[in-house]
């Protein structure tokens, strides 16, 4: 490990304290990455490599942490502070003994890369890189579904599953009934600092009742909701489907039929009757029954021939 101090013209004539910016430089990089999570508004550690013995104190050190290699956030020196960022005013302390930067309340643009850089007698007695991943929570997805075609066999809808506020982007993923489903995702973000807005849309036939669950993802982090939609097959005035016609129809012709026959076996006789008693009726009187007619003309038919 070694490093180089350099001085970005600004900063050094900003503060003329001689401070710099220590630009480290990994000599074999066996430094292992140090990640540290946090969400939006906590307070949190950042640790440093060193450790102050009881028998000394902060007087004999010069402490940097800074951000990005550019940008001091807070040193000490002589046990005193001697540069402070402007963002991070009255955010930060520092731990006397371990050297921990605490940062409150975290914001997202704190999210980066940290260095803190230890010095003794201005020999470099450690120095390491945190990454401090800032994160913050999506809303709990709001599912909602809209009926944008409506038939007997089904309902199409359009299902929006929105979640708003959380940092970074997130990924938007579902269910159907227990089956996976993609959902047409758009996110809306104004800086690449900024929080994110998600919002996911499907296109959905709905022929029978349908679970549906969106979630909103990143990094370890996961908040879904659930939908239940029925399907109400109310068809209060349906498109009448052909078997329906058919089935009446037949119904008709049948009643029609049966209709027909019976008043068929209520006339037929009486007018194969009348027939055969309109003949004699010009021989003899009228308003007679059937039966006794056919009688009675037989009997006429007899006198006559006697
Ligand atoms: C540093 O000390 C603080 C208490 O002052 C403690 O909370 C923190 O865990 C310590 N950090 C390390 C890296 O030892
Ligand atoms: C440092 O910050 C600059 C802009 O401020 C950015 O372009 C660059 O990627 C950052 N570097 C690291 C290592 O984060
Ligand atoms: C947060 O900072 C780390 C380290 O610089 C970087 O890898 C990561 O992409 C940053 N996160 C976002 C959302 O920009
Ligand atoms: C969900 O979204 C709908 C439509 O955008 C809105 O009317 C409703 O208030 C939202 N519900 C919640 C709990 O945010
Ligand atoms: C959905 O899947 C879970 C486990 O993956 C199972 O316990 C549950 O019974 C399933 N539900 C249905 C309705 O299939
Ligand atoms: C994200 O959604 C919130 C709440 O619905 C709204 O106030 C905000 O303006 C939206 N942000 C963007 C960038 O659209
Ligand atoms: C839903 O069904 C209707 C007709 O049944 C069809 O026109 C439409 O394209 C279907 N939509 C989807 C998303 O499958
Ligand atoms: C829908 O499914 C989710 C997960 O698969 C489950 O937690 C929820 O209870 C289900 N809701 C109903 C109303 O069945």
């Amino acid at each position: 490990m070694m490093c180089l101090p350099a001085s970005p013209p600004a900063l050094a004539s900003r503060l003329g304290l001689g401070l710099f910016v220590l630009l480290c430089l990994g000599i074999g990089q066996a430094l292992e990455n140090k990640a540290v999570r946090s969400r939006v508004g906590e307070k949190v550690g950042l640790p440093c490599c060193y450790e102050i013995p009881s028998s000394e104190s902060l007087h004999r050190y010069r402490v940097y942490w800074q951000k990005n290699v550019t940008e001091v956030v807070l040193a000490y020196s002589d046990g005193k502070v001697i540069s402070k960022h402007e963002r991070y005013r009255s955010r930060t302390e520092m731990d006397p003994w371990n050297l921990t930067l605490w940062l409150s309340p975290v914001g997202l643009l704190d999210n980066g890369s940290y260095q803190c850089i230890v010095q003794r007698n201005s020999i470099v007695v450690c120095s390491q890189p945190v990454v401090l991943f800032v994160a913050a929570d999506f809303s709990k997805p709001n599912i909602t579904a809209e009926v944008s075609a409506e038939s007997c066999e089904s309902t199409e809808m359009v299902i929006t599953c929105s979640s708003h506020g959380g940092f970074p982007k997130p990924r938007i993923s579902g269910t159907i009934n227990n089956m996976s489903v993609e959902w047409d995702a758009s996110w809306v973000s104004e800086s690449s600092f900024s929080p994110y807005n998600v919002t996911g849309k499907l296109v959905l036939n709905v022929t029978k009742d349908v679970n549906i669950t969106c979630s909103v993802e990143h990094s370890g982090f996961s908040k879904s909701s659930s939908l239940l939609i029925e399907k109400t097959n109310d068809c209060i005035v349906p498109p009448v489907p052909p078997p329906y016609n058919v089935i009446i129809a037949s119904i008709i012709i049948v009643i029609t039929f049966i209709l027909a026959i019976t008043l068929a076996a209520r006339f037929l006789p009486r007018h194969v009757c009348s027939h055969c008693c309109k003949h004699q009726d010009s021989v003899e009187e009228g308003v007679k029954g059937c039966t006794k007619r056919s009688m009675s003309s037989k009997l006429t038919a007899e006198t006559s021939s006697v």
